[in-house]
């Protein structure tokens, strides 16, 4: 197949969802579909239970099981699809975040009854910020729902998106009676006792009377609501789509398996191909002939016994080959990667070559940190996600004094792997960890422990937010360094950190410093 050809069949994308809204439920159809996995359940152990905050053996199996499920890419009607799995875990929502820059489009599983939840949101904060394309679910439609026109205005204005549906319900919950699908016209019924993917009963002609004969009374219902639709939303039009500003909308059960087929029909003839990507030099276009990719995640200690690694690659252009050498960019070195894996049917197995679009796992023994650069000689840089401000901070401070080397190292590996954020005080060069939950921090101390032979003690402090600093005024900057060098830190790329400690003590920086600007985020 012509390299072009291999690029344009090649759909890369995340399923991201509220906890409990579906979204593994959903993968796990899409793979059986693609024949990835040929039983239910498969996908299904791939979660750390609800309360499990402190069961470090889930933590450990967990991790061991979302290598295998970290990308699962598979072939459906000649297109390669490649999903990226995100933890579910809010704990972990910054991996999500970061799986997220390797991503072309994303579908979003949203709760029919519980509607957009905060989880949601966040994530829809993340896809706006980047511009990716968005398809909605709307899950458990075979339980009580919301009112559908509510639910997609709530879509609307919470997830600042404009929706078109392109499938619609008829009824919910035990009346549920079946979606039809205004993509192509046809209309499916839901028979909850039919769970497999075999074809259900299609109807074509939905002005027709004999449609009261499939779905009685709810036939008139559909007729004015499909009205409606046509009259309140816009046509689809591909460019909004895939310009992030328009979210076709499907609704569905992926627990009895009903709508995904539809789901993934569609999302295949819409979705984008694997996109052009900016670096901070240039523009990458992934038709160029030259390989450049970016490092998205790291898993670490797939072995205890030889603390090995894999580094995840994002091929954004030319073609991948194994034994071929490339240049690493940070480091400035070349690298031969004689073993690299891909990731098809949730098994691992080497690859000769790898496409854009394609995720390639590198096996790494600590040349890699999230953001890398592997090119075949240019100096390009991908930019990355930015760090958002952590919500949680201790100190941590080494229980082993013979095991200080150690521990400086493991901690330094954790946060290359993106586990929580590393900040260095100015004032007293303490090391304060910040983390999005409770559980990065017990995740911290355990691995420090079983993989550095290193023990750590977390001491509290008080803290709000972490907010880089800028300003064009030098003279202020500098003045407000002086002033708060008490609570100023080092991020661990070297940039000037603000430690608020409360929400009014960083309103009263800004007003007394208006010209230096506050962000929670270390890009702006
Ligand atoms: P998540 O990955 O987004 O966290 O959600 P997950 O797929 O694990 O689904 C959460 C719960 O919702 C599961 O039930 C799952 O079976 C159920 N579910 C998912 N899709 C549907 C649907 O379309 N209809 C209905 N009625 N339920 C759905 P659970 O009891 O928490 O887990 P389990 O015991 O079934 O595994």
């Amino acid at each position: 197949m012509k390299f072009s050809e291999e690029i344009k069949r090649r759909r890369t994308f995340g399923i991201v969802s509220h906890p409990d809204a579906g979204k593994t439920t959903l993968t796990e159809k899409l793979l059986l579909f693609g024949g990835a996995i040929h039983i239910a359940g498969a996908v299904k152990n791939n979660k750390i239970k609800k309360g499990a905050t402190s069961d470090f053996m889930e933590i450990e199996r967990q991790r061991g099981i979302s290598v295998a499920t970290s990308v699962m890419g598979f072939e459906y009607e000649g297109y390669k699809i490649n999903i990226l799995d995100t933890p579910g875990h809010q704990d972990f929502q910054e991996d999500t975040f970061r799986t997220l820059t390797a991503v072309d489009s994303v579908i979003i599983v949203i709760d029919a009854a519980k509607g957009v939840e905060p989880q949601t949101e966040k994530l829809m904060n993340v896809c706006r910020m980047r511009k990716t394309p968005v398809i909605v679910f709307i899950n458990k439609m075979d339980r009580p729902a919301q009112d559908t026109f509510s639910l997609l205005d709530e879509i609307e204005d919470q997830l600042k998106i404009k929706v078109r549906p392109l499938s619609w319900p008829i009824n919910n919950g035990p009346d549920f009676k079946g979606v039809y699908n205004l993509y192509n016209h046809s209309l499916k019924l839901f028979d909850p006792s039919i769970q497999d993917i075999e074809e259900k009963v299609e109807f074509k002609d939905i002005s027709s009377s004999e449609l009261e004969n499939y779905i009685g009374d709810d036939a008139e219902t559909l007729r004015e609501e499909l009205e409606l639709v046509e009259g309140v939303y816009p046509e689809f039009e591909s460019k909004p789509y895939l310009e992030g500003e328009l979210a076709p909308v499907f609704f569905g059960s992926a627990l009895y398996n009903f709508g995904v087929q539809e789901l993934l029909h569609t999302f295949v003839e819409i979705a984008p191909t694997p996109q052009p990507v900016q670096t901070d030099e240039r523009i990458v276009k992934p038709e160029e002939e030259k390989l450049s990719g970016f490092i998205f995640k790291i898993h670490a200690n797939i072995d205890p016994n030889h603390r090995s690694r894999i580094a995840f690659l994002k091929v954004c252009s030319g073609t991948f080959e194994r034994n071929k050498t490339y240049k690493h960019v940070r480091l400035g070195k070349t690298l031969r990667i004689s073993s690299p894996t891909t990731f098809m049917a949730s098994q691992k197995e080497i690859v000769d070559f790898a496409y854009p679009g394609d995720i390639v796992g590198l096996p790494d023994t600590g040349n890699f940190i999230i953001g890398d650069t592997l090119t075949e000689g240019e100096n390009i840089h991908f930019k990355g996600l930015p760090s958002f401000s952590p919500e949680l901070f201790r100190y941590i401070e080494n229980a082993d004094p013979m095991k200080s080397k150690q521990l400086g190292k493991g901690v330094d590996q954790l946060m290359d792997e993106g586990v929580a954020q590393l900040f260095t005080s100015q004032f007293n060069g303490r090391k304060i960890i910040g983390t999005v939950g409770q559980l990065q921090f017990e995740v911290i101390q355990f691995r420090l422990e079983h993989e550095y032979g290193a023990k750590c003690r977390f001491e509290p402090i008080q803290m709000y937010k972490a907010c880089w600093i800028q300003s064009d005024n030098h003279a202020s900057l500098e003045e407000f360094k002086k002033r708060k060098y008490q609570k100023m830190a080092k991020d661990k790329r070297g940039r000037d950190v603000f430690m608020a400690d409360s929400q009014f003590i960083l309103q009263m920086a800004q007003d007394e410093f208006k010209d230096i600007s506050f962000h929670f985020t270390s890009e702006y």
